[in-house]
């Protein structure tokens, strides 16, 4: 019996240590089958407490009367689905007649409690049916991305969501994002990050890094064209500007609008011309957009007009020319000067760090989501990469990067150098590069040891 005893120590002493170090280990372990096993024994009594229940029918009730039975309790939505994830449960419920998402919503903080859960959002799927999800532990203290995402075009994923489900930034649904946040919360690891994702995909890679390329310099492998100074980068706009006009005028030489040509084969972005014409979308990033901005002498006022109205065109007009832009700043207003909010009102993804203050929230969310502000102002300090991101139907969660270091980033950029497209008319832009560093030492045969 003792063995037994021992036995049962070791795996309680297990269990516990691992839920203290490792909880993403712990949770595929033994949480994931005590968590399921607690929502569906204590199912019943928790949603009668959290006030989710509704009264027995009437016609259930008559019967009871006709045959003398008690009466029917009250009943809980009904499960229709419950299904263990890497990192949660999530419970699909039949809501009962007369209930409705947003009593659902305002009990998650309940339910939350009284399944033990770290944490419980909820979503409605369609009329009648709620999903809620629910975290077994912090998804988002260590970020770890599943290791197989879903891959589509132009689609990459980029950081986790506090439900434990990927974030994606997808540019054919969002294809402009601006990215806010404080200095040190996050910005350049979320850029590094989402260069590293797309260096695999078939897209040129255009940078402004006016912080003397310290950030995208390193990548420079991977990319077509880079800037790290005002007078380049307004070149560099320029030339953008010009490849999406002659992108145009393929798309109207495609078009060919006659009676005979069906529909759905009319070319009016990119996308719908055929693959062999198909002209590579290009993303340009561009990490602190104060720099091109501002202009910090009188002299430089043109420039930082020419800049700023390139910018705004290639915002409105990008998007069917495959041209998608990323913007990382700390500030986005309208203290930037002119033009700065007719280009803040195209960039539809919005992405903000933790910031100090209201304002510099607001200009991310202000408009589109006003109480992901709150959320974004008060993220913590010592969680770097945490952010708040939502988009213009109003929605916004909490989400965090994986810890991408330039290490990781360069060696993604260099094992995917060879697809980065050489651009017509954007020969002056490609950064010089040093000679290629082999990452891996291979011993030669002279220095092979000699065996002895
Ligand atoms: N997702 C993350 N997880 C953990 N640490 C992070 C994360 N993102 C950033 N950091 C830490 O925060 C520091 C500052 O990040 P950085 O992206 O350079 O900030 P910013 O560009 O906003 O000034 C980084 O050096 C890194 O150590
Ligand atoms: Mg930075």
């Amino acid at each position: 019996m003792s063995w037994l005893t021992a036995l049962l120590a070791l795996v309680v002493v297990t269990a516990g240590l691992l839920r203290w170090r490792r909880p993403a280990w712990y949770w595929l372990t033994f949480g994931v089958v005590l968590a399921t096993l607690r929502v569906l024994v204590r199912y019943s009594s928790v949603m009668d407490a959290c006030g989710l229940t509704v009264p027995p029918p009437r016609w259930r009730l008559t019967i009871a009367r006709m045959a003398n039975r008690p009466a029917p309790e009250s009943r809980p939505p009904r499960i229709l689905r419950l299904r263990p994830t890497r990192t949660g449960l999530v419970l699909r419920l039949g809501l009962r007649p007369g209930q409705d998402a947003f009593d659902v919503a305002a009990a998650c903080d309940r339910l939350r409690h009284s399944f033990a859960m770290y944490g419980v959002t909820s979503r409605e799927l369609r009329s009648g049916v709620v999903e809620l999800r629910m975290t077994g532990y912090d998804v988002l203290a260590r970020v770890q991305m599943p290791a197989k995402g879903d891959n589509a075009p132009m689609r990459v994923p980029v950081a986790l969501r506090e439900d434990g489900a990927v974030h994606y930034r997808d540019y054919r649904s969002t294809p402009h994002a601006l990215t806010l946040g404080a200095t040190k919360s996050g910005k350049s690891v979320y850029q590094r990050n989402l260069v590293a994702e797309l260096a695999a995909h078939e897209v040129a890679l255009v940078g402004i890094d006016c912080k003397q390329g310290v950030e995208l310099f390193p990548l420079a492998r991977r990319f077509s064209a880079l800037a790290d100074n005002p007078d380049t980068a307004a070149e560099l706009l320029d030339a953008l500007v010009s490849h999406m006009e002659g992108v145009y005028h393929l798309i109207r030489a495609e078009q060919r609008i006659t009676a005979d040509v069906p529909d759905a084969e009319v070319a009016a972005d990119i996308w719908d011309l055929p693959a062999h014409l198909r002209p590579t979308p290009i993303v340009l990033l561009v990490d602190e957009v104060a720099e091109l901005a501002l202009s910090p002498t009188k002299a430089d006022e043109p420039r930082r007009d020419r800049i700023i109205t390139a910018l705004v065109r290639l915002a409105q007009l990008g998007r069917a020319a495959g041209i998608y832009l990323e913007i990382c700043g700390q500030r986005f207003g309208s203290e930037l000067g002119k033009g700065i909010t007719m280009l803040r009102a195209q960039l539809t993804g919005r992405t903000a760090h933790r910031v100090n203050d209201e304002p510099s929230a607001n200009m991310a969310f202000g408009d589109i989501a006003p109480d992901a502000v709150l959320a974004a102002i008060s993220i913590p300090t010592e969680t770097p990469g945490l952010a708040v991101t939502g988009d213009s139907s109003g929605g916004w969660a909490r989400i965090r990067t994986p810890h991408t270091s330039m290490r990781q980033a360069v060696n993604a950029c260099n094992r995917h150098a060879h697809r980065a497209p050489v651009l017509p008319g954007f020969a002056a832009f490609r950064p010089e590069l040093p000679p290629t560093v082999s990452l891996v030492k291979i011993p030669t045969p002279t220095e092979a040891p000699a065996s002895a």
